[in-house]
């Protein structure tokens, strides 16, 4: 049966991409963010995940304002990038895992949660950047299954919804024949605004705050509502949506491995976590 080995959440700002492509990872601005890589890549070669499942919002690549889902999945065998709007390089294709995305969608629909599903889905830096962290090398070792959340255009999901879905591919995981090791990721966040009068815009207290409930009370997050979260967080701090999924995604114990939190990187609060989830069986095994 397919397991869920963990989880990493860690932001997603295109210009990383291009501080990667000119090799920037030792200057004093990039530094202290890339530093919070090590400990992910020594999981991820430790872990060895066969499969990511990455929760993330499409920035207009994909989907646009006028035909927008509020959840969309990937059914592909491949996935291509074709975001050069941010001068970073086109990533390569990435592999897909056409096989577990249907299973994940007829669990989900049986679940009532009717998604959109994609035989072709391009993704963006939303996914593309988040992968060229985790495996800085010239293979990225995994399948990937795309699970889109609309951050963009309200109404937007509740946090709750996001959580629920989680749960849901979660319990979809697990009920996967195949033994594979799968991780779930989400993208984006933390605090960031890149438009409007609070362009720039970063709550330190409020980042701090969510990094500690998201781990054992996800919950209790589940109190604020999206506008709340616009107020608190930013316009596109709302992309802890895609953290509270990732999330919800873990069945097991829950616990963090590791954290960094840097400010800024372009005009977002960047995180990155690893969490460790235990499976009931290992629990009593143990
Ligand atoms: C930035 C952050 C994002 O989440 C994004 O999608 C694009 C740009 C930024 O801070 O520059
Ligand atoms: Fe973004």
């Amino acid at each position: 049966m397919a397991v869920i080995v963990g989880g990493v959440g860690t932001t997603h700002v295109p210009s990383i991409g291009k501080a990667i492509a000119e090799k920037k990872h030792n200057d004093p601005y990039w530094k202290p963010f890339f530093k919070g890589f090590d400990y992910v890549h020594y999981w991820l070669a430790r872990t060895k995940p066969d499969v990511a499942v990455v929760f993330y919002n499409d920035h207009g690549l994909n989907f646009f304002l006028d035909k927008l889902p509020t959840f969309a999945i990937g059914a592909a065998n491949e996935y291509r990038s074709e975001d050069e709007g941010w001068g970073i390089p086109v990533s390569r294709p990435i592999p897909g895992d056409a096989a577990l995305s249907w299973h994940l969608i007829n669990a989900l629909v049986a679940d009532e949660f009717d998604v959109t599903m994609c035989q072709d889905m391009l993704i963006d830096h939303a996914v593309t950047i988040p992968m060229a962290l985790m495996w800085p090398g010239p293979i990225w070792p995994v399948r990937i299954v795309p699970i889109e959340i609309n951050t963009v255009q309200h109404p937007l999901p509740t946090l709750a919804r996001c959580l629920k879905l989680g749960r849901s591919i979660g319990r979809a995981i697990e009920s996967y024949p195949q033994d594979l090791r799968v991780m779930v990721v989400g993208t984006g966040g933390l605090s960031h605004q890149l438009d409007g009068t609070r362009a720039g815009y970063i709550n330190k207290e409020f980042d701090a705050h969510c990094l500690d409930k998201i781990v054992g009370e996800p919950d209790a997050l589940t109190r604020y509502s999206v506008h709340d979260w616009v107020q608190l967080s930013g316009s596109q701090g709302v992309e802890f949506l895609n953290w509270m999924a990732m999330r919800g995604a873990m069945t097991g114990r829950v616990s963090e491995l590791s954290r960094n939190y840097h400010i800024p990187i372009s005009n977002t609060a960047a995180a990155t976590v690893v969490y460790d989830n235990q499976r009931q069986a290992e629990r009593k095994a143990a």
